[in-house]
């Protein structure tokens, strides 16, 4: 029988496979503990291991999990840069959910622009309290207004099509261009530097790789316009929170959304209330007005999970019984 270690579960995860396995009847063991090169040598006897987004397979831990006998690493989300594909030892595949629910995360994205710009965090504060005045609510209309999407993928795709459906303008940056579909939904491809001159509200929407890791930096805020307001729901290392803080400490920066942070692993997806363990930019993000901050919340819907359950299986099961996977990553 297929034995699979699930790392860094919560309960609706064993809630979510326990479900899809009835089908497969795989043997399971569920780990809170994430995955790191400490934890890898529990995978010996596994033959395959299921990791989430802040699980840790650099080349130490990948190969300690070659020694276990690990054949394969399933990646029960979309982004793999947790994975150190270049040095992934050589009989050992990995698998991802490419696609589970660009709706899930592109409506999440436009859920904290308009929490940030129509103020519904700080109004939901105020009248459980029982105040019912509007003063430093002030928010702006989204019609009429110039998006910046970086990534025109599954999900930048569909956010696009939600802003138009708002009545903007949109502006997109990607390293492929579908230019067809921009013409079929009217929106212009731009090189960043245009993206960042024009736009009043930028989304970020490409994975994180090698190449745009902290791409939203201190020159890149500086070329944009005065309020801007910047929505991450992809990856947080693609932003150098540093540059962020100070820039946003000089009021450059209108509104910050964030669903993903660049040292989140620590932080997301745990209650850390009680413990004194903390993070210094992430702290302070917290205490700023015009920042909303959600815990890498954006895929969690109930469809969302679904698929990722059940193409999850698919995979291994695709993968033992023929050695092939349409959703090899590498
Ligand atoms: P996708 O693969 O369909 O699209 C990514 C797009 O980004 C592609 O069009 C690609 O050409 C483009 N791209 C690649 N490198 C780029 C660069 N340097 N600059 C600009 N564009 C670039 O991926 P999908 O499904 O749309 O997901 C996008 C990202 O969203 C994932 O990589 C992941 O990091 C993030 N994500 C976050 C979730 C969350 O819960 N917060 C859940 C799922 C995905």
């Amino acid at each position: 029988m297929i034995k699979i270690l699930f790392y860094d579960t919560k309960e609706y995860d064993k809630k979510l496979f326990e479900e899809y396995n009835k089908e497969y009847n795989y043997d399971i063991t569920y780990l809170e503990t994430k995955l790191n090169k400490e934890t890898a040598p529990l995978a010996k006897g596994y033959d395959a291991v299921c990791i989430f987004v802040n699980d840790i397979a650099d080349k130490e831990t990948l190969d300690i999990l070659n020694e276990c006998g690990v054949k394969l690493i399933v990646l029960r989300c979309a982004g793999f840069n947790n994975v150190d594909i270049q040095n992934l030892p050589e009989n050992m595949k990995v698998v991802r959910v490419p696609g589970y629910s660009p709706y899930a995360v592109a409506e999440h994205a436009v859920a904290l622009l308009l929490s940030l710009d129509r103020k519904i965090y700080k109004a939901y504060q105020r009248t459980k309290k029982y105040n019912f005045t509007l003063n430093g609510l002030l928010g702006f209309d989204i019609h009429g207004k110039t998006i910046g999407v970086i990534g025109t993928g599954k999900i930048g795709k569909v956010f696009i099509n939600i802003m138009k459906g708002f009545g903007t303008e949109v502006l997109a940056y990607d390293i492929y261009r579908d230019e067809q579909y921009a013409k079929e939904n009217e929106f212009r491809y731009v090189d960043l530097d245009e993206l960042y001159e024009k736009s009043d509200i930028i989304s970020l929407h490409c994975p994180l790789t090698k190449d745009n890791e902290n791409m939203i930096n201190k020159a890149a805020i500086s070329k944009m316009k005065q309020g801007v307001v910047i929505i991450n729901t992809s990856r947080g290392k693609l932003i150098n929170s540093d540059d962020l803080i100070e820039e946003l400490g000089k009021g450059k920066i209108g509104g910050l959304g964030l669903d993903v942070f660049d040292d989140e692993e620590d932080f997301f997806l745990n209650d850390m209330s009680n413990s004194y363990y903390r993070n210094t930019e992430l702290s302070v993000l917290l205490t700023m007005p015009n920042v909303v901050i959600t815990a890498h919340q954006a895929f969690f819907t109930q469809e969302a999970l679904n698929q990722i359950g059940k193409i999850s299986m698919q995979n291994i099961k695709e993968f033992f019984e023929t050695g092939n996977c349409e959703n090899f990553v590498n």
